[in-house]
């Protein structure tokens, strides 16, 4: 009798066992799969943004993988992505992620797309937390205002213009929300003024190929508190609209 109950403690623990060493490798399969594929999904993701903000320019590099951090008080914060895009080499655009500090509720974050005549090629906002249906006009996919941006520089408006309408420039508001798209504005123009100044040490910057691709979701600084009393949206993540697609 003590016999056979031992022998059946035995098997128990024994069929215990290889269930828990299945199961355990099992979820571990799952785990590297799929976190490969996350991993993939974020880099193609980068690269659409990236292409999206440098509509128009040629480049034959993959920029994603060609990237650096820049840190500057006008691009919002200290420690941000930048990517390059080449033809033959020479540095024809550069991706720059900025922060716009004074949104309504809280850091803006964008993607500004500059050629290397210091023009805009496109912006794209990628995080905020703004009202929806007072501030998100800024979503590309909600309204054409992001695009207002396109091929402006410095002199184009003059540098005194680059703000919103009610505060003198050229760039509308919108109707009951001027405090986003000001932000905006003033981040794009901070942009341009941060790239003429250091354009010759962004332009002459060696080739990173070879290195890891650099993701926007990598290095994208966490989200601090809301910058109002206001109680905190949820943070819009903005994912690209059209399929990757980059110029090689
Ligand atoms: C609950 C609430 C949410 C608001 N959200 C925004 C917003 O996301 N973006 C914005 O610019 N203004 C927002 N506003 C309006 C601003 O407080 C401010 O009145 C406006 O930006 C100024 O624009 P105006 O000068 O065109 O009136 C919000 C106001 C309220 C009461």
């Amino acid at each position: 009798m003590v016999r056979i109950v031992a022998r059946d403690i035995v098997i128990t623990t024994l069929l215990l066992g290889v269930f828990a060493a299945a199961g355990t490798g099992l979820v571990a399969w799952v785990h590297s799969n799929t976190e490969h594929r996350i991993a993939e999904n974020r880099i193609e993701m980068t690269r659409a943004r990236i292409s999206q903000v440098l509509e128009g320019l040629e480049y034959d590099n993959d920029p994603v993988a060609d990237h650096g951090t820049l840190g500057d008080p006008r691009l919002g914060a200290q420690e941000l992505p930048a990517w390059f895009a080449r033809k033959g080499g020479e540095i024809v655009g550069v991706v720059l992620s900025v922060v716009a500090p004074d949104g309504y509720s809280g850091n803006i974050h964008l993607l500004v797309g500059v050629d290397a005549q210091g023009s805009v090629l496109g912006v794209r906002v990628t995080q905020h937390r703004e009202t929806p249906g007072l501030g998100d006009d800024i979503e590309a996919d909600r309204s054409d205002w992001i695009h207002g941006f396109r091929s402006r520089s410095l002199g184009d408006p003059p540098i005194e213009l680059w703000r919103v309408r009610r505060d003198g420039g050229v760039f509308d508001q919108f109707t009951g929300a001027t405090v986003t798209p000001r932000a905006v504005v003033h981040a794009v123009r901070n942009t341009l003024v941060y790239f003429q100044e250091s354009a010759e040490t962004l332009l002459s910057m060696p080739p990173a190929d070879g290195t890891e691709p650099l993701t926007i979701e990598t290095l994208e600084p966490e989200m601090p508190e809301p910058a109002t009393t206001q109680p905190p949206a949820e943070p819009t993540n903005i994912e690209p609209q059209t399929p990757p697609e980059v110029a090689q």
